[in-house]
Formats: structure tokens, sequence, C-alpha cells
């Protein structure tokens, strides 16, 4: 099956109240374990470059070209969306449309209302010629990502529906209160302003960053408030190097590659389907 964008994805998804993961890649390793889960739980699912990660895989073109070709590869049946996680600008996001990527997120956050609304609204035209998703970010995800560490800023509930209705994104990345990273102490999500504006902006729904470390009721709960997308990235870090420390102090001579990466490799399953599981998108790809 061929790449799929989010708009094909989310109405459903939010009307019938589970989320589809997001799950971030460190390297082609991760969406090999991360697409092989999605078959096997016939789930949709989403592969995810960060902005600041796209270099250091080799570029736009080749992971959007490697992506393809291992769905293809693998004989994946289950729809699949490449999406480039915090657009850092509009030729950036236009650069991962073009290349092919199935969706894309502008990350204009750190900007005033006006000018996050016109680059995010640039984005969509564009991304609508070739019926690209596009998610925008409105306030501010505490934590820290690709080493760059924000404080939490709760979205404002009017700055969202104007920001949805004056550009037309699919779906809102909408801080309220989950943090990157590894959380100090419970996570303290706003379910208040999460019901109200995800009641107010009808089908569309939210997007959590931060999915990692949040308790299993209140991802529940968020999702019974509008999330359709939920972003995982450090649970899968963690239990990667985790599991591959604990290898190499078992065998301290061990040279084995393939062995080596293997075990890292099931851990990242291990989590992918706990996650498909909690987020209720088994069997949604049939
Ligand atoms: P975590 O690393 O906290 O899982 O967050 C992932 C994310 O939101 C990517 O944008």
């Amino acid at each position: 099956m061929s790449l799929v964008s989010l708009k094909e994805l989310m109405p459903e998804a939010k009307k019938k109240h589970y989320a589809i993961g997001q799950f971030n890649i460190n390297n082609f390793q991760w969406a090999e374990a991360t697409l092989r889960v999605a078959e096997r739980e016939k789930s949709p699912v989403i592969l995810a470059s960060t902005d600041r990660i796209v270099d250091y895989l080799g570029g736009f073109k080749l992971i959007a070209t490697t992506t393809k070709k291992m769905v293809e590869e693998m004989g994946i049946t289950v729809p699949v969306v490449l999406h480039l996680d915090h657009g850092l600008s509009v030729e950036r996001c236009i650069e991962a449309v073009d290349a092919g990527y199935s969706s894309v997120m502008y990350d204009g956050s750190k900007l005033p209302l006006e000018e996050n609304i016109a680059n995010t609204k640039e984005v969509v035209d564009y991304a609508k010629k070739q019926n690209v998703s596009v998610e925008a970010e409105i306030g501010s995800v505490g934590g820290t990502e690709d080493g760059i560490t924000s404080g939490i800023k709760y979205a404002d509930p009017k700055e969202c529906y104007q920001l949805v209705e004056e550009t037309g994104v699919d779906l809102l990345a909408a801080a309220l209160g989950s943090v990157h990273g590894i959380y100090q102490g419970e996570p303290k999500l706003a379910f208040d302003l999460m019901q109200e504006i995800s009641t107010n902006l009808n089908i569309i729904p939210l997007a959590l960053h931060g999915g990692s470390g949040i308790p299993s009721h209140q991802i529940v709960k968020a999702i019974e408030y509008g999330h359709a997308k939920i972003n995982v990235n450090t649970e899968c870090n963690q239990a990667w190097t985790k599991a591959v420390r604990k290898y190499l102090e078992l065998h301290p001579d061990s040279h084995n590659i393939p062995e080596i990466m293997q075990t890292g490799m099931s851990a990242i399953e291990r989590v992918v389907a706990e996650k498909i599981h909690l987020f209720g998108t088994s069997n949604k790809a049939l």
C-alpha cells in the first residue's frame, strides 16, 4: 500500500474515539520495528521524523524513498502515514511534501499568532494540492526534544479556533500541559480546556505531543476528549537503550551487531504494541 495522509484517517478516529500512534524514527530500524507491529495488529500507523533529525537520517528524499520501499518489501497492507514532525519553516515543509511525505506539521508555536497563521496557511495551500495533510501547533509543549528545551504554555481556545478556521489545517496540536521527554511528577493535562476546544473544533481532531510517560487513564481520557493522534518517541528510545545496555553488560565481548540491534528492535516492538492497544487502533485497518 502507498503512503496515506491523515485526511483519510483522522475524521473516523475522532468520531470513533481512538488515536493513531505517531512513532518517531531515530533510524530505519525504528521504522521497521514499528511497521512490523502495525501490520501484526492490523493498525493504521504514523511514522515521523522530526525536522531536526532529517539531515542525520540522510535527508527528506532518502527518508521518503526508503519508507515507501520498506512498506512495499515488507508487504505492509495497513495504512501508513509518513509525517514531518515539528517542521521548522514553510520551506522545510514544502521540501518534505516534494520528497513524498504524506503529512507535515508546521510548528509556528513560538511566533506571534498572526505570523503562525500566515505561515501555516502557506503550508496548507501548498500541501493541499498534493493531498498532503497539515498539523499546526499552538501554545507550547514543555520539556526537551532534539536538545531544545521549552516551558509549558497552555493553548488559548480562541486562538485555536482562529488558527483552524483561517488556515484549514487537518489537525491541531494544542499544548495542554504535556511535555516532550521525561515528566517531573504526574502530568497535569488541562482536561476542561481540552474538552472545550475539541467540542468547538467539531470534526478537527487534536494531536497529543509528549505521549511518553502519561498514565494510561489520562491517555484514555485525552482520546475521549478529542485526541486522534498521539506522539511517542521517548518511551521507544528508553526501551531500546535499556535493552541494548543490558545485552552489552551480559555480553561484554560481543560484537554481533545483528543480535545487538535485534535486542533493541524487539524492545521497540513491545512499546509500539502496548501503545497500539492503549490507543485503541488494533484491527482499525480492516
Ligand atoms: P515524547 O518523546 O515525549 O514521547 O514526545 C514525542 C513527541 O511529541 C514528538 O513530537
